[in-house]
């Protein structure tokens, strides 16, 4: 069965919820954007992202020309409300909820009898729970699923999202779903409502399933994550290459270990994993342990090139990549940027930073005059040192000849790998 709601509001209008919107207008529903933030809403309006995702400016140019999706800053009135705002953790780890917060009590004045909440931020356990209590609590002439299952007012959901930037339009449509619900109509009506285009497989189960789930996918990534981040370092040790060492042990029919890295970055892995130890400290060592590790990481490269870079009187560094993984502009907790600000903070030597998705260094950068952003022809031929913190396709064409005269520090695996595949 497909939804009877018609209008809809995605409050939130970032990597997860403008292409979100865009999707749903695209299918004829009417939505309605909501962000905080004037910039990006002036932007969406023109028709255009205020960040870098393939075909997003198509789509969102045709249903804001349409007319089917409309950005605002302050909430209205709908027949279903998705809620896809930021989820970070606090310097002691804890989760800051405060936006999602934030994001119920403005939408708290607009909801009526029929309405459907869906919670697509990564949270903790049983913060669907929470929300049900707080809307309770603003609205108390309105009924919740949690007091009065299958027949409330007000319908309330939780349902993850697991799109990859970068892939994210194909990913919504096509990626399996899970539908948490306070009850059970409530995890059918949000299923009914994604049935707008989403034809992954989907699962209904209860909200606090749904939650774990979601903490559980990025936990298991980053704990995987951090195993060959942990062999990096002990091939380090050894003088072995690890990508020839993994590749090795990968011919095992039942290993299959990931790809170690610069460090574990973005939004989500660094981030959700704590979401459960924070709960139940005493059950997750393993979970804090994998964090570490992959923490750890930016610390170990930034003090291998800087230890290189002394030998030299004055050293040009090429760093190639700040974002959090390949081919995105996203810097949120890149372990490449970390190591750019550690080379930065202890004066290195001279930065030639290649980032070719975006167009000026981030703030932490910005303004030193030992600090540049570079092409990567002239970072590369300019440099002593080559830092490979990111595998960009745009660095493809690099090989064990462009850099032969270079001190190379290949964390991204970038050379081993063109010279497994010539
Ligand atoms: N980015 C991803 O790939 C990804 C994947 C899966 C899950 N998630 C989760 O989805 C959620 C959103 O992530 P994102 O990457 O889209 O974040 P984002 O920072 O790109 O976008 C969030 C948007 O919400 C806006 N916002 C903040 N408070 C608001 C409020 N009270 N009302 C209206 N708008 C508000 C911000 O201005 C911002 O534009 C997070 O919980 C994240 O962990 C993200």
């Amino acid at each position: 069965m497909t939804t009877t709601r018609q209008t809809i509001s995605v409050i939130g209008l970032g990597y997860v919820g403008l292409p979100t919107a865009a999707t749903f207008a695209s299918r004829g529903l009417q939505v309605i954007g909501v962000d905080i933030r004037e910039d990006a809403v002036a932007r969406i309006r023109s028709g255009e992202a205020h960040f870098i995702e393939p075909d997003l400016d198509i789509v969102l140019r045709a249903v804001v020309t349409s007319g089917n999706l409309r950005a605002t800053t302050v909430p209205e009135a709908a027949d279903a409300f998705l809620i896809a705002v930021p989820t970070p953790i606090r310097d002691d780890r804890s989760a800051d909820l405060g936006a999602v917060r934030a994001a119920l009590a403005s939408i708290a004045p607009v909801l009526k009898r029929g309405d459907l909440v869906i919670i697509e931020s990564t949270c903790p356990v049983g913060s669907t729970q929470k929300a049900a209590e707080q809307l309770r609590s603003l609205r108390p002439d309105l009924s919740f699923p949690d007091t009065a299952p299958e027949c409330s007012d007000v319908l309330l959901a939780y349902s993850p999202e697991r799109i990859l930037p970068g892939q994210t339009l194909r990913e919504l449509i096509d990626n399996p779903r899970t539908y948490g619900g306070l009850d059970r109509r409530s995890a059918v009506a949000a299923r009914d409502l994604y049935a707008a285009f989403a034809t992954g497989p989907n699962r209904l189960t209860t909200a606090p399933a749904a939650e774990l789930s979601k903490l559980v996918e990025n936990a298991y990534r980053d704990v995987n994550v951090a195993f060959a981040n942990e062999l990096s370092l002990v091939c380090d040790a050894f003088g072995l290459d690890v990508w020839s060492v993994i590749r090795l042990a990968n011919l095992h029919p039942r290993v299959n270990i990931l790809s170690p890295g610069a460090g574990v970055g973005g939004h989500c892995i660094p981030v959700d994993p704590w979401f459960i130890h924070e709960a139940l400290p005493n059950h997750t060592p393993l979970i804090r342990a994998a964090r570490e590790v992959n923490d750890n990481k930016p610390h170990f490269l930034a003090d291998r090139i800087a230890t290189i870079a002394s030998r030299f009187r004055e050293p040009t560094i090429a760093l190639l990549g700040l974002a959090y993984k390949p081919n995105v502009d996203d810097l949120r907790e890149s372990p490449a940027l970390h190591i750019a600000n550690a080379l930065a903070e202890r004066q290195a030597g001279r930065l030639m930073i290649v980032e070719p998705h975006i167009r000026e260094l981030p703030a932490s950068l910005r303004g030193r005059n030992d600090v540049v952003l570079s092409s990567l022809g002239e970072a590369v031929a300019s440099a002593d040192i080559v830092g490979i913190l990111v595998a960009h396709d745009r660095f493809r064409g690099l090989n064990a000849g462009t850099v032969a005269s270079k001190i190379v520090v290949d964390a991204a695996g970038l050379l081993a790998n063109a010279a497994e595949a010539a």
